[in-house]
């Protein structure tokens, strides 16, 4: 009976392995500490050629407890030197969108598909985004938000592993893990497109209904 839980546990440890989730999870330290321990090993990693080329990775920034979690897709320029995410234009839209939202910036958590900026901020390349996703796995599994927003084409498509397009997909209810996805655009997309603000904020509007619901 014992051998039967244990080779069970055991089972679902390995699967959990196998889907990226490292053994971070399942060290007895508090969340923030082994969220910091992912954090610094995100800061040494080499695991692609963009490690070398950063000036610094963006591991993600905001609270640990958030209920809402924002995931985009790679650093740019500002975001490189500054090691946070979203803080150049794009970001300063996002976070007047959260704003909007009632919700102060710290208190919801960011952070992007690659840690590291791809060159010329050209598209993360398959690779880059295997290489990177276990940290991924890591963040969202240590916080569990209750919903989860991805931000634009490569965060959506990428943890949904689907390739519909972000016109398609935006608006809808996806579920990520067990945890409620929305998929929308990305705000640098809303940069050159603002007229499409007005579908973000509708797909927002389901959010703040699914957080306070
Ligand atoms: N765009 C992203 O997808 N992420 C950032 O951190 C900044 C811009």
């Amino acid at each position: 009976m014992k051998d039967d839980i244990l080779k069970s546990i055991r089972g679902y440890l390995e699967m959990e392995k196998e889907s990226g989730v490292s053994e971070y999870l399942f060290s007895s330290k508090p969340k923030d500490i082994r969220l910091n321990l992912v954090k610094n090993e995100v800061s040494g990693c080499q695991k692609c050629p963009l490690g070398k080329m950063r000036t610094k990775s963006v591991f993600g920034s905001g609270s640990i407890n958030a209920k809402l979690m924002f995931v985009g897709e790679a650093p740019g320029h500002e975001e490189d030197v500054h090691g946070i995410p979203f803080v150049g234009e794009a970001g300063m839209l996002l976070t007047k969108i959260i704003e909007a939202m009632g919700i102060k910036r710290e208190d919801v958590y960011i952070c992007n598909i690659l840690k590291c900026r791809p060159p010329h901020n050209r598209n993360p390349l398959p690779d880059e985004i295997s290489a990177c996703m276990d940290y991924l796995y890591n963040q969202i599994e240590m916080i569990r938000p209750r919903v989860i927003c991805g931000l634009g084409k490569f965060a959506s498509q990428t943890l949904l592993n689907i390739e519909i397009p972000i016109s398609k997909l935006r608006g809808s209810w996806h579920e990520y893990r067990g945890i409620k996805f929305m998929p929308t655009y990305h705000p640098a997309y809303l940069l050159r497109n603002p007229a499409d603000k007005k579908l973000v904020w509708k797909d927002m509007k389901k959010i703040m209904e699914a957080l306070n619901g």
